[in-house]
């Protein structure tokens, strides 16, 4: 290691530091929750929400009381992995029997300058009728994806103003009936080891 004081230099290595470590941390609460099923004490998933429906209605976490809120963030224009995560759950749903009736899926826009109410209802009823899109201000989604603990960020892909991606975590939320959080489901499962999953899950 070097013993230079320079103090731009030992500063930098300091903010460097504190990154690595912030990250390490989040990497670590993210395995935790993702190997245990549960958070470390003090650590919360999910919290209150106020979006926008597919209609332009304003709704929040407390419309949904009563039934189990799947959760997954996502974006319309995603070309892969949030419509094959969706078609999944559609299909999983189907088959899970009386037991889906309780369950909600709501798939929550990470991409607010895009996906307005009417592009995440058109795009939420390609998989049927019971996933529920959701998009919302751009301080109602950070919030929202705050409250998930959801990292998500915009990806230039050109020059153009709709040149971007979206870099988003991808992971299904089972909440309770209450609202609390249950337990992470892995987004990448196919339609029937989601059935057992949710089955085992909700009572
Ligand atoms: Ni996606």
């Amino acid at each position: 290691m070097s013993t230079s004081n320079k103090p731009g230099t030992t500063a930098g290595r300091i903010y460097a530091l504190i990154g690595a470590l912030m990250a390490a941390l989040l990497i670590g609460v993210g395995a935790f929750i993702w190997l245990s099923g549960s958070t470390p004490a003090g650590v919360t998933v999910g919290g209150p929400f106020t979006l926008l429906s597919g209609d332009g209605h304003a709704v929040t976490d407390k419309d949904y009381r009563g039934k189990y809120m799947l959760v997954y963030f996502g974006y319309t224009f995603c070309p892969d992995v949030c419509p094959t995560t969706l078609a999944q759950v559609s299909e999983a749903l189907e088959k899970l029997g009386p037991k889906a009736a309780k369950i909600q899926p709501l798939f929550i826009s990470v991409d607010p300058k895009r996906d307005t109410a009417p592009v995440v209802k058109q795009f939420a009823a390609a998989f049927g009728p019971r996933v529920i899109g959701l998009t919302g201000s751009v301080e109602q989604i950070a919030a929202a994806a705050k409250a998930y603990r959801v990292y998500y960020a915009e990806h230039r892909t050109g020059p153009g103003p709709d040149d971007y991606s979206m870099d988003h975590s991808s992971i299904l939320y089972l909440m309770g009936p209450d609202g609390r959080f249950i337990a992470p489901i892995r987004a990448d499962m196919a339609a029937d080891e989601m059935v057992a999953t949710l089955a085992r899950l909700v009572l």
